[in-house]
């Protein structure tokens, strides 16, 4: 079995050592230009060139949970595209979303101002009650962020494409019922993946439906967000601030207003990164699966775009 590798702005020697170590029987070898036809991929937004010399692949593993830049390209017809499955991403996503939200609800940041002048202040008592928190999008990391928030006694809901039952989460689905999630949230995260459907999905229209004092977390992708729409929002005093953690370009060109901005917190697409020895027992073991001819979890439908 034969495997080639080709991660866009990743170190492959680590990958290369652990992969082969999992997979000792197999052929482990980066990708270049005219590389041998493998059976199967490792990638992170390779280039066209590459699937269009492996026509013959037969599984595509992406060494993250998003697809979106895989579902730009032409993939070889029989090819299964599988995503990472958590594989230690859900854990981080629920520290980021739950210091968000929290840092936010209890005006942390106005602590650290008063700080620097050493006042000692008691912020207001704000009803968590108040706070529901909308998890847009509740696969493998929304559920883990919004059984997260529900440990903190936030009232929590849920919007999927498809009826989703969590327990203590009020459950949302559908374009249908996409207005009512909205109106019934005033903290919004952002972890639908980036598909046809949902680009531009918080635009000016959208986050209007959010409760007075509505604030923005995306952990999703850029794409999902307008950029001068959230801007404008939170200038009019409808939103109170957002925490973004991706962006339409990365890295964040240093002239972008987001990052001046009094009331956005700018992070480097960091909410929940790749483990790397998580991910190479993940995916060899998927690897072997598929070998034997035995299903996997996390294959991507290209039809959906996810
Ligand atoms: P997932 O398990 O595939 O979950 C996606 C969720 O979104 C599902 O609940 C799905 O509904 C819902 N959804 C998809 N399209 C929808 C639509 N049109 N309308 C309503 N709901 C829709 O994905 P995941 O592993 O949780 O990852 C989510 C995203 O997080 C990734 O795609 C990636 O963009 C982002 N991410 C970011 C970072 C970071 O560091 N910032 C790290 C990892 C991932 P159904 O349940 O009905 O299918
Ligand atoms: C990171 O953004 C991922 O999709 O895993």
């Amino acid at each position: 079995m034969r495997i080639t590798f080709c991660c866009t702005g990743t170190k492959a020697e680590p990958w290369l050592q652990g992969l082969r170590a999992a997979l000792p029987e197999a052929t482990i070898e980066e990708w270049a230009p005219g590389a041998p036809q493998a059976d199967h991929a490792v990638v992170w937004a390779p280039p066209q060139a590459m699937m269009d010399e492996q026509p013959a692949l037969r599984g595509v593993f992406n060494i993250g949970a998003g697809v979106d830049a895989l579902m730009r390209l032409k993939l070889p017809a029989g090819a299964t595209i599988v995503r990472l499955d958590d594989a230690g991403m859900s854990v981080q996503m629920a520290e980021y979303v739950c210091h968000a939200v929290i840092r936010h609800f209890r005006e942390f940041d106005v602590c650290a101002d008063n700080e620097l002048d050493a006042r000692w202040v008691f912020n207001r008592q704000l009803r968590r009650g108040d706070f529901p928190v909308g998890v847009m999008g509740m696969g493998v990391l929304g559920e883990r962020v919004a059984k997260a928030l529900l440990q903190f006694e936030f009232p929590v809901n849920g919007w999927s494409r498809s009826p989703k039952q969590v327990d203590g989460v009020r459950g949302f689905h559908g374009q249908d019922q996409f207005d009512a999630f909205l109106g019934a949230s005033r903290v919004l995260v952002c972890l639908v993946p980036l598909t046809p459907e949902t680009v531009d999905i918080m635009r000016r229209d959208t986050l209007s439906r959010l409760r007075p004092g509505g604030y923005v977390i995306n952990v999703a992708r850029g794409g999902h967000l307008v950029d001068d729409d959230l801007i404008a929002l939170i200038d009019e005093g409808h939103l109170t601030g957002a925490t973004l953690d991706v962006f339409r370009t990365e890295p964040l060109p240093q002239d972008h207003p987001f990052w001046s901005h009094p009331k956005i917190t700018v992070t480097p697409h960091t909410s929940a990164r790749t483990v790397r020895d998580d991910s190479i027992e993940q995916i060899a073991g998927k690897i072997l699966a598929m070998e034997r001819g035995e299903a996997v979890e996390g294959v991507v439908h290209p039809d959906r775009g996810y």
